[in-house]
């Protein structure tokens, strides 16, 4: 099987099992609508019956105007057939069934071309995908393998794909990016805004070939049973489900949005005593990207939160982390915090 990082499985594991709550996807989702019509979407690192990026594409199928909707399971995923409920209390399938012969403990694949009225009841919901996954043949089928998702059989749905929609888990991310962009496939994925300072992916934030989604910040996201409890960001809600609120998170994209044109207004005006410049490049430090004066022609070294607010008309990447000594950033030979260099394109003030 592939796969070559060299975290323990139980701590990789630890570290990946953080599920998507609904709100948050379509919080996101309703960002891109317009990227939806006709296209193939997959979600492989997502049981669909526990997957809210798998539940929102099948609420919205007809009003997307999707092709069709894959969704491929992990078979070593802690919480598959035990935990999370996409269905619902009183649906037909219920978390025994599923536990029982019917599936086993196979990992499966999920495709649905078309969400009608099937099950008669005068509506087009949710319960006619569950219809469908229950009685309609290849609907629901056993993969071969474990589902991974660098493995053939899904990297053959993914070249099927139009659109891969998910949350993969953190620790394979870099591995994961590199697959979409292999694939040159379209995608809007969950992450934490540090990948943006990783040696594969900044180079692809730098060329404009990913960039940031809509929403940053602290989510909260559940976490299995056996997730050890914490003092703080975490919570266990009145149904006994754990949650934990993680920080500095971010959807990584290549699907364009209104957001990525929008102009930033720039307020503060430069003097030499607010905006030190580096010991070992010529540019100025600004800690705070609403602090970017709004006069400077120079070079600027922003926060990675900056690159929320990143629009590609009003701003360049010139480079990250390192000064002409390749050594990180200083001022006064006290090092800061990890920086981008960047540079304003338009000439004059900023609006
Ligand atoms: C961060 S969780 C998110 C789950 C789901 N996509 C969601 O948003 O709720 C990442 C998921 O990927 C699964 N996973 C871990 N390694 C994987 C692999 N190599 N291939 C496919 N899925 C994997 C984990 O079991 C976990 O369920």
């Amino acid at each position: 099987m592939p796969g070559n990082s060299n975290l323990h499985d139980s701590s990789r594991n630890k570290q990946d099992e953080f599920y998507t709550n609904l709100q948050l996807v379509e919080d996101e989702l309703k960002h891109y609508r317009a990227h939806f019509k006709g296209k193939r979407v997959l979600c492989n690192c997502d049981d669909p019956y526990e997957s809210n990026f798998f539940k929102y594409f099948a609420m919205s199928f007809n009003s997307l105007g999707l092709k069709s909707l894959t969704a491929t399971c992990y078979a070593t995923s802690p919480v598959v057939y035990t935990q999370l409920d996409l269905f619902g209390e009183g649906m037909v399938v219920s978390r025994k069934e599923r536990k029982g012969t019917q599936r086993g403990k196979q990992p499966y694949k999920i495709v649905i071309n078309e969400v009608t009225d099937v099950n008669g009841d005068g509506r087009i919901d949710l319960a006619d995908v569950e219809w469908l996954i229950k009685n309609k043949k290849n609907v629901l089928t056993k993969l071969k393998g474990d589902g991974d998702f660098r493995s053939p059989e899904c990297v053959a749905l993914l070249d099927e794909a139009d659109i891969v929609v998910t949350n993969p888990p953190f620790s394979l991310f870099r591995e994961y990016m590199a697959l979409l962009m292999e694939h040159g496939k379209q995608f809007l994925i969950v992450g934490n805004m540090n990948a943006v300072t990783y040696r594969e992916i900044f180079p692809l934030i730098r060329d404009n070939k990913v960039w940031l989604g809509n929403k940053s910040g602290h989510f909260w996201f559940k976490v299995p049973d056996s997730y050890e409890e914490k003092a703080t960001d975490f919570k266990i809600d009145e149904n006994g489900q754990k949650w934990r609120r993680m920080g500095n998170i971010c959807w990584f994209t290549n699907l364009d949005i209104e957001k990525r044109h929008e102009e930033m207004t720039l307020f503060r005006h430069y003097s030499p005593e607010e905006y030190p410049t580096y010991d070992n490049y010529d540019a100025i430090e600004v800690s705070k990207t609403a602090d970017i004066p709004c006069d400077w022609e120079g070079a600027i070294g922003v926060p990675i939160t900056f690159m929320s607010q990143y629009n590609p008309d009003q701003f360049e990447i010139i480079r990250f982390r390192k000064g002409d000594d390749d050594r990180d950033f200083t001022i006064n030979g006290k090092p800061t915090y990890f920086r981008i260099i960047i540079r304003r394109k338009q000439k004059g003030h900023s609006k």
